[in-house]
């Protein structure tokens, strides 16, 4: 049986890769761009009250999910910040604050938060791990994807497509956390 969710989100880029990677777990993603408030907090909390917040609001089940960049050099920022900075700073900031500086590693981060009105919030976390490149590279993906080389890759996530993005992302893997549990808890 096809199981049909609301994705609460206003990033189409989201969207078409949580499509991509629902596709053989026989889940149905419905978009809606409701809005809901970005509380302060970890990713865990943004999820999570966002899920509870938008579930109440659709009275269905929703899931909604939120990511970072996390840079080791940097003390994990942008982090949670990591919407505000992609938009002032942006990703020529980023690189400037890098500029000298040696260690890359970095991680981008996805937290999906699924409820429903009956139930409570659960969230679902998925990491990928790798380094900053040097300059920006590529036009595939969206806003931090030409930084972010993967482990194992020497191209960015803007170099590769949305497909090979969609195998091992952060969220491939917190989307496909989210549809393992599903399967067994509906
Ligand atoms: P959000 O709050 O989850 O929408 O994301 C925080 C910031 O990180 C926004 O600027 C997003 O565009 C960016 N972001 C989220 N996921 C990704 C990704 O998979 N690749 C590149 N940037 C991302």
């Amino acid at each position: 049986m096809v199981k049909i969710i609301k994705f609460i989100t206003s990033n189409q880029h989201k969207v078409k890769e949580a499509r991509g990677i629902f596709e053989k777990f026989g889940i149905q993603l419905e978009h809606e761009d409701l809005g809901y408030p970005e509380i302060q907090g970890t990713l865990e909390d943004v999820a999570r009250f966002g899920a509870q917040y938008a579930a109440s609001k659709i009275k269905g089940p929703v899931i909604v999910e939120d990511a970072g960049l996390f840079i080791k050099a940097l003390n994990w920022f942008p982090g949670t910040y990591s919407s505000y900075v992609q938009e002032t700073l942006t990703n020529k900031g980023i690189l400037k604050l890098m500029n000298d500086v040696e260690d890359r590693y970095a991680e981008f981060r996805s937290v999906v938060g699924y409820c429903t009105p009956k139930s409570e919030p659960e969230i679902f976390l998925g990491t990928v791990k790798g380094h900053l490149s040097y300059k920006e590279r590529g036009n595939h993906g969206f806003a931090y994807d030409p930084l972010f080389i993967p482990d194992g890759f020497n191209r960015t996530f803007g170099e590769i497509t949305r497909e090979e993005k969609n195998e091992f992302s952060h969220r491939r893997i917190s989307l496909e956390k989210f549809a393992s549990w599903l399967k067994f808890n509906e």
